[in-house]
C-alpha cells in the first residue's frame, strides 16, 4: 500500500508518495504564479493548479518504482479560504480569490458591524476577516452580479482538485471552518448563515471528516493522470490542520508553528473553544477535534520577497547566501527592526492597510542585518499570537515547526529565543503533504485514527533550546516591536491615500 499526499500551496503544488512504513518514497513539486491585479488583490487560476497537479502525478507515475495500482489512497492539504466558483457546466467562472487577498474590507465591516460579530461568532465560532471566504462571496455578489447569478458550485482550492479527480463536490471540516459559513462547534454548514445571507445551500459541497473517503478516482481523471480507478480519494484538510497532522500536533498542549508563505501558531484542543474577542481562529481539526490558531500573512514570503528584490550577484543559492550573511549579524540585527506586513496583517491587527517596514536603519547596517531583521520580524509577529494563547492559559511544553522556513537552523534558533520555548522539527520535513498522506492512510484503514497514525509515524528530532541571554534581549526588542504598529497605523492609511 502507498499513499499520495497532495499539498496545494500558494507558490507550488507538492506531491509525495508515502509507503506503509511512513517513508516518503517519491516526491515532485510544480510551481505556479500568483497574480496581483491590484494592490492587495491576489488571484490564481484553478486550472493552473489542476494542470500542475496532473503533470506532477504523471511524472511520479513514470518513475520506475511506482505502479498506479499500488496507490491505495490520495488525500490533500490545501491553501485555505480561497473562493473557487463554477457554473452549472462545472466551468470556472473567475480566477480564485486567495486567502491573502484583502479586497473585502467593506464586506467584513458589514458582517462584523451590521450583521454583527456576536451573531457571526455564535453561528460559526469566528468573526469575518478579509481573507476568509464568506466576505469574498459577498464581494462577488456586489461587484460581479453577472457572475454571482451564474454560481452553481462554491468550493475551496483543494476541493477543486478533489472534484477534478473524482467528479464529486466535497470538502472537509477543517477547510470549511475557514469559510465563516460553517458551524465549527457542530461540524456542519451553518443553517443560520446560509438562510440569513441568502446563500443557496445546494451550491456548497458536502462536508466530510478529513480522513473520510469521498469516492474513487474517476475514469476521466484516470485517463488524464494515469492513476487507477481503484484508488480511493480521501477528503483531506486545510494546510494548517494537515501540517499539524504531519508534525504530530494532535493533542492538547501541543503547538505547531508554520513558517510557510503565511506564518501560523497552531494549538490543538480536545474540545471546541472560542475566544470571546475572536482574536484567534477557532476551527475544526483534521482528527475529529478542534484547534485555535493565529495567522500572519507574510512569513517565508517576506524572505522570498527580499531574495527576489535585493540585488544579488550570485550564481549559487540566493537564499543560502542571504541566510549565511544573516548568521553573521547579531541578535537584534544591530538594532534594526522589520514589520512583515507586506500583504497587510491578519492576527492580531486584522488590518489590510498595514505595511511592511524597516525601522531603525542607519549607515552601518549591512544586507545581513536586513535579512536577519526579516527573520526576527516574522518571529515577533508570530509571538503576538503566542501571547494571546498564553493569555488564554493554554499549556505549552514544546513547539514543532514546519514549512519551508523551518529548514533554516538560524530561523529555528531565532524562533526558540523569541518564544522562549524548545523548538523541535520532526522526522518528516514535508508537514502538510505528509499530513495529507497520513489522512489517506487512515482513510484506507492502515491506522484506526489520525492520532494513532501520528503516534506511530512521527518522531521529533533536532531540538533547539532557547538561550537565556538571547531571550532577555528579544524580550526587550519585542516590547518595542509590539508598539510600532500602533505608532504607524494612521500613517499606513495616509500612505494609501497619497
Ligand atoms: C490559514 C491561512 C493560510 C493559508 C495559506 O488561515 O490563511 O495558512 O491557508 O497557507
Amino acid at each position: 500500500m502507498n499513499f499520495l499526499g497532495i499539498d496545494l500551496g500558494t507558490s507550488s503544488v507538492k506531491i509525495i508518495i508515502m509507503n506503509e512504513q511512513g517513508n516518503i518514497i517519491e516526491s515532485v513539486s510544480k510551481n505556479y504564479d500568483v497574480s496581483y491585479p491590484h494592490a492587495g488583490w491576489a488571484e490564481q487560476n484553478p486550472d493552473d493548479w489542476w494542470n500542475s497537479t496532473k503533470n506532477g502525478i504523471k511524472e511520479l507515475l513514470n518513475r520506475e518504482n511506482i505502479k498506479p495500482e499500488e496507490i491505495s489512497g490520495i488525500s490533500f492539504s490545501g491553501q485555505m479560504h480561497g473562493l473557487v466558483i463554477l457554473d452549472d457546466k462545472n466551468q470556472v467562472l473567475m480566477p480564485a480569490i486567495l486567502w491573502c487577498d484583502q479586497r473585502t474590507q467593506k464586506q467584513c465591516d458589514y458582517l462584523n458591524k451590521e450583521f454583527g460579530q456576536e451573531k457571526l461568532s455564535e453561528y460559526t465560532g469566528n468573526m469575518a476577516l478579509t481573507g476568509f471566504t464568506l466576505p469574498k462571496v459577498l464581494w462577488v455578489k456586489e461587484n460581479r452580479p453577472d457572475i454571482y447569478k451564474r454560481i452553481a458550485h462554491i468550493m475551496l482550492p483543494k476541493d477543486y482538485i478533489s472534484f477534478k479527480l473524482t467528479g464529486i463536490f466535497a470538502s472537509d471540516v477543517s477547510d470549511a471552518s475557514g469559510t465563516i459559513m460553517f458551524d465549527v462547534k457542530n461540524r456542519k454548514w451553518s443553517k443560520k448563515i446560509v438562510e440569513l445571507l441568502k446563500i443557496e445551500e445546494k451550491v456548497l459541497p458536502k462536508v466530510y471528516e478529513s480522513s473520510d473517503v469521498i469516492g474513487n478516482v474517476s475514469k476521466e481523471a484516470s485517463r488524464e493522470t494515469g492513476l487507477s480507478t481503484e484508488t480511493l480519494v480521501i477528503a483531506g484538510a486545510g494546510d494548517q490542520a494537515a501540517g499539524a497532522v504531519g508534525t504530530g500536533v494532535v493533542d492538547s498542549g501541543m503547538i505547531s508553528v508554520s513558517l510557510g508563505t503565511s506564518g501560523v501558531v497552531f494549538s490543538s484542543s480536545e474540545k471546541f473553544y472560542m475566544d470571546k474577542e475572536n482574536r484567534l481562529h477557532s476551527f475544526c481539526h483534521a482528527n475529529g477535534k478542534w484547534h485555535q490558531m493565529g495567522v500572519i500573512l507574510s512569513a517565508a514570503s517576506s524572505l522570498k520577497w527580499w531574495v527576489e528584490n535585493v540585488n544579488l550577484d550570485t550564481d549559487g543559492d540566493a537564499f543560502e547566501k542571504l541566510l549565511s550573511e544573516a548568521g553573521r549579524s547579531s541578535v537584534g540585527s544591530n538594532k534594526l527592526l522589520f514589520l512583515p506586513y507586506l500583504m497587510g496583517e491578519r492576527t492580531p491587527y486584522n488590518d489590510p492597510d498595514a505595511k511592511g517596514s524597516f525601522i531603525g536603519l542607519n549607515i552601518t547596517h549591512k544586507r545581513g542585518d536586513m535579512t536577519r531583521a526579516i527573520l526576527e520580524g516574522v518571529c515577533f509577529a508570530l509571538r503576538d499570537s503566542l501571547e494571546i494563547l498564553k493569555s488564554m492559559n493554554v499549556e505549552m511544553s514544546e513547539i514543532r515547526v514546519n514549512g519551508g522556513g523551518a529548514k533554516s537552523k538560524l530561523w529555528r534558533h531565532i524562533l526558540a529565543d523569541v518564544f522562549n520555548l524548545k523548538v523541535n522539527i520532526v522526522n518528516s520535513k514535508e508537514g502538510p503533504a505528509y499530513g495529507a498522506s497520513i489522512l489517506a492512510a487512515v482513510g484506507c484503514k492502515l491506522f484506526k485514527s489520525v492520532d494513532e497514525a501520528c503516534k506511530v509515524l512521527i518522531k521529533t528530532s533536532d531540538s533547539v533550546e532557547p538561550i537565556k541571554e538571547n531571550v532577555e534581549k528579544y524580550n526587550k526588542i519585542y516590547k518595542v516591536y509590539s508598539s510600532l504598529y500602533y505608532c504607524l497605523k494612521n500613517k499606513f492609511t495616509e500612505i494609501n491615500n497619497l
